[in-house]
């Protein structure tokens, strides 16, 4: 499979928004919540570099149902969302595609009177925004391709890559 970020690189990155976030979140209530399952390798790893005090949280939110790269209704448990109220919270995904799943945490995290949402994403595709969303911290844009590894899945296998790959497209739709 074509390698298309590798871990080096990854992890490199990784701390780079790791210490954006140190400068940025000083002396203020910070809990990170990693969107399950795709965020977690970041969620890790950010979490393991970030230098000042911070919750970690997961939010659950899907909407791929088996051996599909397009995505169906939106489902979300916030089941494990702790008190957010008076926090500031970054909401952390794997990608950022059409926009749909993150616009939709965001509101639901607004809701709950925390002191600042903003939102941190590993990958943006180019071209494929339909609502709206801009994320506060990007780790890389990538060109629109199905890709998996480092937390991204097709149908839950390959997650467990430590670099972000390119699905051949013989393998899906
Ligand atoms: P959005 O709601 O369209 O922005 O899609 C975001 C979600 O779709 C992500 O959290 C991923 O779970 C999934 N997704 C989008 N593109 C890819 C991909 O290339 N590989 C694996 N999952 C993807
Ligand atoms: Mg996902």
């Amino acid at each position: 499979m074509e390698v298309l970020i590798d871990s080096e690189k990854i992890q490199s990155r990784v701390a780079e928004l790791a210490k954006m976030i140190e400068r940025d979140y000083e002396n203020r209530p910070l809990t990170l919540i990693g969107v399950m399952t795709g965020s977690m390798m970041l969620l890790a790893d950010l979490a393991r570099s970030i230098r000042i005090p911070a919750r970690i949280a997961v939010i659950q939110a899907g909407s791929y149902k088996g051996a599909v790269t397009e995505a169906g209704a939106l489902v979300i448990n916030d089941a494990f969302v702790p008190e957010v109220a008076g926090r500031d919270v970054i909401i952390l995904d794997d990608i950022l595609d059409t926009g749909h799943t993150l616009s939709a945490l965001v509101d639901l995290i607004a809701q709950r009177g925390p002191s600042s949402v903003k939102t941190l994403v590993l990958l943006r595709k180019t071209g494929r925004q339909v609502v709206a969303i801009d994320p506060d911290y990007i780790g890389f844009e990538i060109p629109n391709r199905f890709v998996i590894g480092y937390g991204l899945d097709f149908d839950d296998d390959y997650r467990h890559l430590p670099h972000v790959a390119v699905l051949p497209e013989s393998s899906h739709d």
